[in-house]
């Protein structure tokens, strides 16, 4: 922690101040309840513990009216979510006169004038219908460098090749537009990331062993595509298990792609594969349908824009399937998931697995990063894989690993439990307030509410153990963000100015630039977490702090749009602000 902070340099009003904040903060939360709290592990005989506060689960909303299958944050605090279209109306009317949708299902006519899409507005809790005229399910999506939603593909002759787009407005102007252009190859469980220049990459889908990008160049043809024969080799015969490929855009610009049980790091300007990753040492499926999940973990500056170098690269896999598992549930034997993850730092020479094993095995579980660069996991099934009624055993605890813990016994930390099983079709994403959104579960065949695993149209907030009351006093309050142009610049310094009631001078204060992700199918495409380097804290008054970082020293660490800036104070985040990086 010290290396980030050795830049640091403070103002000379500063450190006569640290006596009395700290004198305070023995009045607010006493340094022993505080240490309790952030140092309650598990004795080193038990891997799994409660910390003292787990978390907190608070149910927004019975019923959206749709099964949040899909989410994705907004620049302007509003999440849009959405199911699918042709499987039957949902619980969600559209306005009158608003258009209707017409298709066969099973055989019936079905006029549909229901609403499969919606945007929920965090700070006043109310959400507005959209209509969607193109069938969603299973798609992927990225926001592009101007905030706006790119969301491709579905399934059948009216999805499967759409680009749809949805740019945030501040009125209720804003709805679905479906592009004229379609992409090059049909893409149904595919995956995406933003790239450097701003365009995306889409990756798959089924029979798809392909990639594209979104928008073409110029000199290309609209209908330029790169076959991809890594997919073509790690479909598995009837089970496919290389469905929305895990994909993460590295420092160096290259990718890094897990599809099934293997990896590579990809050069994709040159349809090149730079080098195979070593396969993990356990026989685990790890993409749909033996869906776990992935994460690039916090990229921490360290120093990066002084010394020239790159940061750390390290990679965390959680969860999935043992091969045959999704053959098995087809005959209504839902396997143990399994436990592992796979940990690998790829900017070592020569990079390699280090396995650990979660509390619980898990299949379908969301990983996501949270400000204080910890991964939560969370939703999901012990048994079973992805899939229509392809799982049992929901799996109530989310999880916590401690990025950072140095003893492996004393990462996971399990959290309080849910009332409601998360299956398939679930989503999560994190909204700026350091909350967890939660939602969807099994649309199913036209919506069933009777089944084992019915659909599940609600909406809940999971609030993490830092927004627990005792960390209240030690949460920093952001009042703005000075930057040039608006714009956090590529190495270039800005400041925030913030409140806090007890300043602990160690550890220090980080600052956090986290994408909000295009969650579905248990990934988070484009998640990203940069952690910056500070020049400078400056004390302004008592409570009253600036704060004087880098921006991300290239596109590479960290493509061009909207982020969300976390201060992080003793483990504790501030409510996230939104930065505009270019
Ligand atoms: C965690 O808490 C639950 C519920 O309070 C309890 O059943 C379980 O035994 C606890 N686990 C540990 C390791 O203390
Ligand atoms: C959805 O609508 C159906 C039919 O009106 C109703 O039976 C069901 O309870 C509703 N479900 C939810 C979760 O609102
Ligand atoms: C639809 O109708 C056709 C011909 O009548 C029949 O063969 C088929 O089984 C029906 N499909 C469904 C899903 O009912
Ligand atoms: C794109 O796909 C839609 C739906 O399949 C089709 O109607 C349209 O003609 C296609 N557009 C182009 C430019 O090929
Ligand atoms: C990956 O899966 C393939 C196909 O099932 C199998 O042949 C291979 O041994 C597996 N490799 C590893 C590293 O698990
Ligand atoms: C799954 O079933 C298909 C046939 O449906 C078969 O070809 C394949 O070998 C099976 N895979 C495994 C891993 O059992
Ligand atoms: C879950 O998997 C375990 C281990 O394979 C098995 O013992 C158990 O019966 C399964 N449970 C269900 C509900 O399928």
């Amino acid at each position: 922690m010290a290396s980030v902070f050795k830049n640091l340099s403070f103002s000379s009003s500063v450190i006569p101040c640290i006596v009395p904040i700290f004198f305070s903060c023995f009045f607010i939360v006493s340094h022993s309840e505080y240490l309790s709290l952030t140092t309650s592990l598990p004795s080193s005989t038990t891997k799994i513990s409660n910390v003292s506060d787990g978390g907190e689960w608070v149910l927004l909303h019975k019923s959206i009216g749709v099964s949040a299958m899909h989410m994705q944050l907004l620049k302007n605090d509003k999440v849009i979510i959405f199911d699918w279209t042709d499987m039957g109306p949902s619980n969600l009317s559209l306005p009158d006169g608003a258009a209707c949708r017409h298709y066969l299902f099973h055989n019936r006519t079905i006029n549909d004038c229901t609403a499969h899409s919606l945007i929920y507005d965090l700070a006043t809790d109310t959400s507005r219908p959209l209509f969607v005229a193109s069938e969603t399910w299973c798609s992927s999506g990225a926001l592009d460098a101007n905030g706006a939603l790119v969301q491709t593909g579905g399934y059948g002759d009216n999805g499967i090749r759409r680009i749809r787009t949805f740019s945030p407005c501040d009125d209720d102007s804003c709805q679905w537009v479906e592009l004229p252009t379609n992409l090059s190859d049909r893409r149904w469980y595919a995956s995406n990331q933003i790239l450097p220049d701003g365009r995306v990459i889409v990756v798959g889908g089924r029979k798809a062993f392909t990639y594209e990008f979104y928008p073409k160049k110029n000199d290309e043809s609209y209908d330029k595509l790169f076959y991809f024969r890594f997919l073509a080799e790690t479909n598995d015969q009837g089970e496919e298990n290389n469905l929305y490929p895990f994909l993460h855009l590295l420092p160096d610009g290259n990718l890094f792609i897990f599809a099934n049980n293997r990896s590579i790091l990809f050069d994709h300007s040159n349809n090149r594969i730079v080098k195979e990753l070593p396969g993990m040492p356990v026989a685990v499926k790890r993409n749909y349908p033996s869906t776990g999940s992935s994460v690039l973990l916090p990229l921490k500056m360290n120093g990066v824009l002084s010394g020239s170098g790159l940061p750390e690269v390290e990679i965390l896999i959680c969860g999935g399937a043992l091969p045959g598992a999704f053959n098995s549930s087809k005959n209504k034997i839902h396997v143990g998931a399994s436990n592992s993850c796979g940990r690998i730092k790829l900017s070592d020479p020569h990079p390699k697995w280090v396995m650990e094993e979660m509390p619980m095995p898990r299949v379908m579980s969301d990983m996501l990063l949270l400000p204080t660069g910890d991964v939560i996991i969370i939703n999901g099934a012990s048994n079973g894989t992805a899939g229509w009624d392809a799982a049992e055993n929901p799996v109530f605890n989310p999880v916590l690993y401690r990025t950072y813990e140095s003893d492996p016994d004393r990462r996971f930390v399990v959290l309080n439990p849910s009332s409601i099983p998360r299956m398939y079709h679930s989503a999560a994403i994190l909204v700026p307030d350091g909350k967890i959104l939660v939602g969807g579960s099994n649309p199913h065949n036209e919506y069933n509410f009777r089944r084992a695993f019915p659909t599940d149209l609600s909406l809940q907030a999971f609030h993490p153990p830092y927004l627990g009351s005792l960390f209240a006093p030690l949460r920093p309050s952001i009042l703005s963000v000075e930057t040039r142009d608006d714009t956090v610049s590529y190495g270039q310094e800005f400041s925030v100015t913030f409140v806090l009631s007890v300043y602990r001078a160690d550890p220090l204060i980080s600052v956090a630039l986290v994408t909000p992700s295009f969650t579905t199918h248990s990934f988070a495409m484009n998640q990203r977490m940069v952690v910056l380097d500070v020049a400078l804290l400056e004390h302004l008054s008592t409570t009253a702090y600036k704060i004087t970082a880098y921006g991300p020293p290239k596109n590479t660490v960290a493509p061009p749009g909207y982020y969300l800036l976390f201060l992080v104070h003793a483990g504790t985040p501030s409510h996230g602000v939104w930065v505009r990086v270019q």
